[in-house]
């Protein structure tokens, strides 16, 4: 067989160093080809993580015993030897950047799986990573990235295939040295608030459209970083992609939580997603008490036995106080004993059944976690209006002392949404007795807690400190960032001196929390807003002739009209039989029960990515605590539809 020359530029020998030439045949298999080169460079060092790509094809030729031949590989080709694992740099969801060295050959979904290994987040599955928007002044940009910003490094980590080993549930590359012990910190550990100044630089979707965009960014889980274009040391970004969150465990979840929250603090401070007032200042109010427990917890990576017992049983307490209505050993215990009770006339407002904005006077009994309301007094003994079981409830002071209005708000969990009520009170003292159960019973206990007392207390006092002298008061105690923890939109509302007030409120609602129950209780109010977890894409269904909005959620699709936001359609995936992509017109196709057919194409993104979101959601749903522990690629990548894509 006659020879021909092969032209290959090994990394290693500089980027201006000419291609290395070998002489090969054409039946040379790939290893035999290494093996020429690496006796050519006269280099003494390790090749095993070295790999030809093949630059004009943009593919890997990792499989060794193949052929040039067989490949495709002649004389024209231009050929790079090359290391597999490169560094990259994440942006993290706590807006730290961290270099990492990760495998540009494999499938991303196994680089992403690799890259959590070393930063100790669980169920990989559920992130991945984004395309960094272009920057426009790259130049000037970068110059300000690499001045300002602090880099973390775990480039000098590489996990082998045996399970790492842990020392109280840190694993053991993050005691390495003080660098691997900060990042560990770095990972684990809330970042502190950002000014108000520097919040306003970041990016903010004003639109659906700028959502949808975001979303076009997303890789591809079944091809390599390096067949995606992606260059050594690039920038890109790592999130949680599926908001589908399997078994949240504090024992085992530190970096996993804590990188949660900080997504879940950006979506909202960012305004990605919609809250109301009351859910901005409970969310401001909890990342006051969380960046308080960071900074004055002394944030140790060898933690007590007695503080990892401690947050697991906070996480269970909570949720406990989730299982609404389910009663427990305590509560028949306590029913035995004398619970004290609450009686009073006090009014009543619906916000949401009532047009006209009256409140009503009922007779209120409160027993147990439990609010009955009757007519009146003398009809207490019969069947009451409404019952309200306050446990997992949200409470929310609704006060103005100049006006002397003392309402009490309680967003109740109801099977339609939340559900709205107003209690208001006559004046102080029976609220502040009104205001302490009703806060006691939403996190499940009665008037017969210890803490009842000093509840009633704390909210006299704080309503006294409010009408003093509210200012100097307030100031000498806290100083706190109003405006670093809510969103521009509040920022621009209200005066820090207005936002103090009712941030330091909300407060006392969470002042209670452990570091990893407020964390955890942020992560809860985040999942129950309307929007969460729903990604945005533009599409053009068959047969229409305007772009419409996709929302894509963990459990549905959603068509949403494009020029007034509302959802016209919902189609949930255990309806679906079957969906699929013609590759051709580049269409996703999807048949419901009921012989339904929908069919769109993809205007923001490709068409790979609206398909991968649907599939990777199917996925999720498939797993269970025996498949958790090894994740079941091929499947991922069947539902996926990454073979049609390849
Ligand atoms: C507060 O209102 C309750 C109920 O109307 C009443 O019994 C009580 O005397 C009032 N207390 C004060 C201090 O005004």
């Amino acid at each position: 067989m006659a020879a021909w020359d092969l032209h290959v530029s090994v990394d290693d020998l500089g980027p201006e160093a000419p291609p290395l030439i070998i002489s090969v045949t054409s039946d040379l298999h790939i290893g035999g080809v290494i093996l020429k080169l690496v006796q050519k460079t006269q280099m003494q060092q390790d090749w095993s993580d070295y790999a030809v790509w093949w630059e004009q094809k943009r593919m890997w030729l990792l499989k060794t015993s193949w052929t040039l031949d067989k490949y495709g590989v002649q004389a024209d080709a231009r050929l790079q030897f090359t290391p597999q694992h490169k560094p990259l740099r994440l942006l993290l969801p706590n807006t730290c950047t961290l270099r990492v060295r990760a495998c540009f050959s494999a499938p991303l979904l196994q680089a992403v799986i690799d890259i959590c290994r070393v930063l100790n987040i669980r169920h990989p599955e559920e992130l991945s990573l984004l395309k960094a928007p272009e920057e426009k002044e790259k130049k000037k940009k970068k110059e300000k990235d690499e001045g300002g910003e602090e880099i973390f490094d775990l480039t000098a980590v590489v996990l082998g295939s045996a399970a790492p080993s842990f020392y109280n549930g840190v694993p053991a590359h993050f005691f390495d040295s003080a660098e691997t012990e900060a990042v560990y910190k770095m990972l684990s550990v809330s970042q502190p608030t950002i000014s108000p100044e520097l919040m306003a630089k970041m990016y903010r979707p004003s639109s659906l459209i700028d959502k949808a965009q975001i979303n076009s960014r997303w890789l591809d889980s079944s091809r390599s970083l390096m067949q995606q274009g992606i260059q050594e040391n690039e920038r890109l970004i790592l999130r949680f992609k599926y908001y589908s969150f399997y078994n949240l465990d504090p024992q085992y979840d530190a970096v996993r939580i804590t990188q949660m929250y900080e997504q879940a603090r950006w979506a909202i401070l960012l305004e990605e997603i919609d809250c109301t007032e009351e859910e901005m200042m409970l969310f401001a109010a909890l990342q006051y008490h969380i960046d308080k427990l960071s900074q004055s917890s002394n944030p140790d990576l060898k933690p007590s036995q007695n503080q990892a017992l401690e947050d697991l049983d906070s996480a269970l307490m909570n949720l406990e106080v989730k299982l609404e209505g389910t009663s427990s050993a305590t509560d028949t215990l306590e029913s035995i004993t004398d619970i004290p009770e609450l009686k009073d006339n006090l009014k009543l407002f619906r916000p949401k059944r009532l047009t006209l904005k009256a409140y009503k006077q009922y007779w209120f009994i409160f027993k147990d976690t439990s609010i009955s309301y009757y007519k009146s007094r003398e009809e207490a003994h019969g069947e009451p209006i409404q019952q309200m079981n306050l446990r997992g409830c949200e409470v929310a002071p609704d006060v103005n002392l100049a006006g002397q209005k003392f309402c009490i708000k309680l967003l109740i969990p109801a099977p339609e949404g939340m559900s709205e009520v107003y209690l208001r009170c006559e004046n102080e003292s029976q609220y502040s007795q009104w205001m302490a159960a009703c806060r006691l019973a939403s996190k499940g206990k009665t008037m017969a807690d210890s803490s009842y007392q000093s509840e009633v207390q704390n909210i006299l006092s704080f309503l006294t400190m409010q009408k003093s002298n509210p200012g100097p008061q307030i100031t000498s105690e806290e100083n706190i960032n109003t405006q670093s923890l809510v969103s521009p939109r509040y920022h621009k509302k209200y005066k820090a001196k207005q936002l103090t007030p009712r941030i330091l409120e909300a407060h006392q609602n969470v002042a209670q929390l452990s570091l990893t129950e407020a964390r955890m209780r942020f992560i809860q109010i985040w999942q129950s807003l309307p929007d969460f977890g729903v990604s945005y894409f533009v599409v053009r269904f068959k047969g229409c002739r305007k772009d419409e909005v996709l929302g894509i959620a963990n459990n549905r699709l959603i068509r949403i009209d494009l020029s007034v936001g509302d959802v016209v359609k919902t189609w949930r995936y255990n309806n679906m039989r079957q969906w699929n992509v013609n590759w051709d017109i580049r269409q996703v196709a999807i048949e419901l029960e009921g012989n339904v057919n929908v069919a769109f194409s993809c205007v923001t993104a490709d068409c790979k990515i609206v398909h991968e979101y649907i599939g990777g959601y199917i996925f999720m749903s498939t797993r269970s605590k025996e498949t958790s522990e090894g994740l079941n690629q091929e499947l991922f990548h069947k539902l996926t539809g990454g073979h049609e894509a390849l």
